[in-house]
């Protein structure tokens, strides 16, 4: 993996122009090699963020998206914490991205019971869920894990990214692309996820951290590469890694 960019700004506004640049450039690289633009988005305060001028550009082929999310709570779609309402909220009820070309979990598949021990991170909402990855990215070909342009993604204070959480035995995940988890630590319990070895099959990998609250936690990412937190565990193989931060998140970290 190259070395990632790094960049930090003063105000979250100038954080979401400079996102907007990134996005809308790969968008249109990206459709330009493949006729389409695969992007993956994750919740809580990314989509504000990436929403705020990504939304007013004019010059995106919102038609060639397709859009999943890298994590998502298995709540109604209409509930206040789903990923897609969240979403919806700050993007897609403001830019034409064909409905079905937003993909979106079933909630309806999600069983009483909690899976087996077993295979306890299979679920009919995950399976749902990875079969709608597989007739995007593989179609009847078969492919090992789909290769995202873009996976914008968002870090917790304890270092989890997606929904894939600091110690958790679904960082040891290698064959499936999306993954259920019932104990998530951050609430809704209940979730689905991308799995590690898709985040790091990517094209480009975007995260995304605002705030003092994100300062420890950045500092422990860049200065401690022996916690193996989730977000540390995300380097891209052939992609590339970006950070954008603000300089309230970074003030713990040296940047060049
Ligand atoms: C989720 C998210 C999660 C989020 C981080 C950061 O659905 O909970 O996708 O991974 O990105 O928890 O959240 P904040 O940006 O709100 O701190």
């Amino acid at each position: 993996m190259e070395q990632p960019t790094v960049r930090s700004f003063t105000t979250s506004n100038e954080l979401s122009v400079s996102l907007a640049d990134l996005v809308t450039k790969l968008s249109a690289e990206s459709i330009e090699a493949r006729d389409r633009f695969t992007v993956g988005i994750s919740g809580g305060s990314l989509p504000k963020l990436l929403a705020a001028d990504l939304k007013h550009r004019k010059d995106v082929k919102w038609d060639k998206w397709e859009v999943f999310f890298c994590d998502e709570r298995i709540v109604p779609l209409e509930h206040e914490d789903s990923n897609y309402f969240l979403c919806k909220k700050e993007l897609f009820d403001h830019v034409p991205i064909p409905p079905e070309k937003i993909h979106t979990i079933d909630p309806n598949l999600a069983s009483e019971n909690e899976p087996k021990e077993e295979d306890d991170s299979i679920d009919p909402v995950a399976e749902d869920y990875e079969k709608q990855l597989i007739d995007v990215f593989a179609g009847a070909k078969s492919i090992k894990f789909p290769v995202f342009d873009l996976l914008l993604l968002g870090i917790g204070p304890d270092g989890h990214t997606c929904s894939l959480f600091p110690g958790h035995r679904l960082l040891d995940e290698g064959v499936l692309w999306v993954a259920y988890i019932g104990d998530s630590p951050k609430p809704p319990p209940k979730r689905v996820t991308l799995t590690l070895p898709v985040v790091n099959h990517a094209r480009n990998v975007a995260f995304v951290a605002t705030g003092s609250g994100k300062q420890d936690i950045l500092y422990q990412i860049f200065e401690d590469p022996s916690s193996k937190l989730p977000s540390q565990l995300v380097k891209p193989t052939n992609g590339k890694l970006y950070w954008f931060l603000d300089d309230a998140a970074s003030s713990k970290l040296i940047l060049p």
